[in-house]
């Protein structure tokens, strides 16, 4: 292989190195067919810079702990293609995910985004134990549809981070949480529905939100954050007139 062909089928990757304070490092990796973005770190990981830090698990899209801001946008890498991302330059620029703290290089510190779940009251509250009959909840009934429509969240950050009332308001809940506050509030099997909905709507809550819809942008596996939260809204506001939740 000549040096110039070999030069054509390089990627040339710029990636995050240091905490708050820190610099890009460039490096030259091997460019291949059906290559993802975490193909491309893990390469940099084993071949050139061995401390490099990182986070994934699954590789296939359904832990959520892979998620970086690649070229400028957050997105799960392990089914981002490097065809998709990088132009005809073959370059990439890949930083940690935006609005959560900094650990090391490419990892990020998910302690807020989970404490947000805990404040939005992101938990199920059973009504009944392992020897009480299944709960019959119709496939056809709106709420169920409801709470179908979100529930298929893998945590991976990608909305809290591409949503810019996250980055001015530390106080925001986000659309992760409000997403997930959403489902709640539509299972009808939940013993604390009201208390979910009074979480989300209290301060740096659903009414925090501008509806722009950069989360539905981002989100990896197609949900509509903004669509739950607009739900969240408006049940609250019923929800102090009387005709809320039952
Ligand atoms: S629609 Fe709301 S939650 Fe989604 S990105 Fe915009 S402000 Fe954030
Ligand atoms: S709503 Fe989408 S982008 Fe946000 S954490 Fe869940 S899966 Fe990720
Ligand atoms: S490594 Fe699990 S979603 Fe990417």
């Amino acid at each position: 292989m000549t040096a110039a062909r070999d030069e054509r089928e390089r990627l040339s990757v710029e990636v995050w190195r240091g905490r708050d304070e820190g610099r890009f490092e460039t490096f030259a990796v091997p460019h291949r067919a059906n290559q993802t973005v975490l193909d491309v770190v893990t390469w940099i990981q084993r071949h050139a810079a061995p401390a490099l830090a990182y986070r994934f698990a699954c590789r296939v899209g359904v832990c959520g702990s892979c998620a970086m801001t690649v070229n400028g946008r957050p997105r799960w890498t392990c089914r981002t293609h490097v065809s998709k991302v990088a132009g005809a330059d073959r370059r990439l620029r890949i930083e940690p995910l935006r609005n959560l703290p900094r650990i090391k290089d490419l990892a990020v510190d998910l302690t807020p985004f989970f404490e947000k779940w805990q404040r939005a009251q992101g938990r199920f509250t059973p009504t009944r134990n392992r020897a009480d009959p299944l709960a019959p909840v119709s496939p056809e009934s709106p709420a169920r549809k409801a709470a179908d429509a979100g529930i298929e969240c893998i945590n991976c950050a990608v909305c809290h981070a591409a949503c810019d009332v996250v980055g001015w308001d530390p106080d925001y809940l986000g659309p992760a949480a409000l997403n997930r506050a959403w489902t709640l509030v539509n299972d009808e099997r939940d013993g604390d529905r009201r208390g979910v909905l009074q979480a989300a709507a209290a301060g740096g809550g659903c009414h925090s939100c501008h509806t722009h819809g950069s989360c539905v942008e981002h989100c990896p596996v197609g949900l509509n954050p903004t669509a739950g939260i607009a739900g969240l809204k408006r049940r609250s506001l019923l929800d102090l007139v009387g005709s809320g939740l039952p």
